[in-house]
């Protein structure tokens, strides 16, 4: 199987070899290239010490010293060379307390994840694959190297990084690895919620996000997304609109919208509020009445606590909050959602409410389609038309009311916000003359 290195890959191993040390490229990059993929970056593994391999290369930085890696600096672009290891202790379930530095690449490649991350190349030596990664990747199965108990206690994040690749490359996880990760599950509480979320964000906009499923079952969701757990479980299916589990329902309804962070959040936390406030009616049906206000604040506050930046945390839990919003069909009350909701939420909130309507029964979709698809294209006509629909296009400012004697306080507020409802109503009333006239 023959790779072809980037020249400055090449390059790097090169130089590195004429210095004494062998160098292979290592890991994700070996997998992707095997699978056809462009790798995203090249890591570089030798028997070069740190200070070996800043002797080698003119231009580094110390990204990593203590766990062996440095980046070197090639005409704008960067490469991680990390010194072949075997780790000692771990304090953490992450970082080694003591890096020995070994000779040997077979140490190296003994304690990586999985046997598909597992492989080196070489451009002369070719791929050097010791633990069947070539197999499991053509088999497509993820499976720990070694023995995966010992794998998941020196980085517990790996057992997300399972599911994650699993969700990524659409493989199967071995089930000797899936049963250690349910064994293993309790050391997850000392990874950082940090590294937690980036994988949960990569697992969901990856092509099979319904491996969300996986975490439920081995027990990850259950300590680390409690939530999720209690969606799994909370039925709705005696709703005529509902053919799944409210988790069941989220999860689908994921599936249904484009791969970006913001929305895929938004789909797997827009009932996350359901299981609390669901009651049935004489008829034996379920009912979850304002589910969307409680599921908005849930969602803020799930979001915070994984870390998420405040534009994802604002931006979700708003269209979580107005997932279910259904404005009069009438230009005037689609004016005033889109000022209600916010015209940057827009058309982000069709999407929702299309994958929304995806996720649910054959009861009422056609009916909720023809809706939504009418509320889009009056939306479209006010965009086209450039209405005003907030205070910044509004022809009064607050210097024209204070030039006209009002003075500054919380009244110019209020009076702007009753002409901006006028406007919203009568778009063609926004002009200053006949917006003063209007005030008393
Ligand atoms: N690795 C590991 N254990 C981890 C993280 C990484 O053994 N917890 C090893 C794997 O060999 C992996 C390599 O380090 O292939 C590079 O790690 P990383 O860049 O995090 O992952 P990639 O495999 O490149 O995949 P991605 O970039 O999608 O995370």
């Amino acid at each position: 199987m023959k790779i072809t290195l980037p020249k400055k890959v090449a390059f790097i191993i090169e130089q590195l070899e004429q210095n004494g040390f062998p160098a292979y490229a290592v890991g994700g990059c070996v997998r992707d290239s095997l699978l056809g993929q462009t790798p995203a970056d090249w890591d570089i593994t030798t028997s070069a010490n740190p200070q070996e391999i800043k002797g080698v290369f003119p231009r580094t930085v110390d990204t990593g010293i203590a766990h062996g890696t440095v980046t070197v600096l090639l005409e704008g672009e960067s490469f991680e060379v990390t010194t072949y290891r075997i780790d000692g202790q771990y304090e953490d379930g992450r970082h080694p307390k003591a890096v020995v530095f070994v000779d040997q690449l077979a140490e190296d490649l003994r304690r990586r994840d999985f046997t598909i991350n597992a492989m080196a190349y070489h451009m002369h030596h070719g791929l050097v694959d010791l633990f069947g990664g070539r197999k499991d990747l053509t088999e497509g199965i993820i499976r720990c190297v070694g023995n995966p108990k010992e794998r998941f206690t020196e980085d517990a994040l790996r057992m997300m990084r399972a599911v994650r690749f699993s969700a990524q490359l659409g493989f199967v996880i071995e089930p000797e690895t899936k049963a250690a990760i349910s064994h293993c599950v309790e050391q997850l509480s000392k990874i950082s919620k940090e590294r937690i979320s980036t994988e949960l964000v990569k697992l969901l906009i990856s092509p099979h996000p319904e491996e969300m499923q996986t975490l439920y079952e081995t027990g990850i969701s259950k300590l680390l997304f409690p939530w999720f757990d209690v969606m799994m479980e909370t039925e709705q299916r005696n709703n005529r609109y509902h053919c799944y589990t409210v988790g069941g329902h989220s999860l689908a309804a994921v599936k249904h919208i484009s791969a970006k962070p913001h929305l895929r959040l938004t789909m797997l936390l827009h009932d996350v509020g359901k299981p609390n406030c669901r009651t049935v009616d004489n008829e034996g049906r379920d009912h979850f009445r304002g589910h969307p206000e409680i599921s908005a604040v849930m969602a803020k506050e799930i979001l915070r606590g994984l870390k998420m930046d405040n534009d994802t945390v604002d931006t979700v839990s708003t269209l979580v909050l107005w997932h279910d919003d259904e404005p009069p069909l009438t230009p005037a009350a689609v004016r005033r959602a889109i000022h209600r909701i916010g015209e940057r939420h827009f058309p982000d909130l069709f999407l929702v409410k299309r994958a929304d309507n995806a996720g649910k029964s054959d009861y009422g979709q056609k009916e909720k389609l023809a809706y939504i698809e009418n509320y889009e294209r009056l939306y479209e006509e006010i965009i086209a038309k450039n209405q005003c629909l907030n205070l910044k296009d509004l022809a009064v400012s607050g210097a024209d009311l204070i030039a006209m004697g009002m003075k500054p306080g919380k009244e110019i507020g209020e009076t702007l916000e009753y002409l901006l409802e006028q406007v919203l109503e009568h778009p063609e009333e926004n002009e200053k003359e006949r917006l003063l006239g209007m005030l008393p």
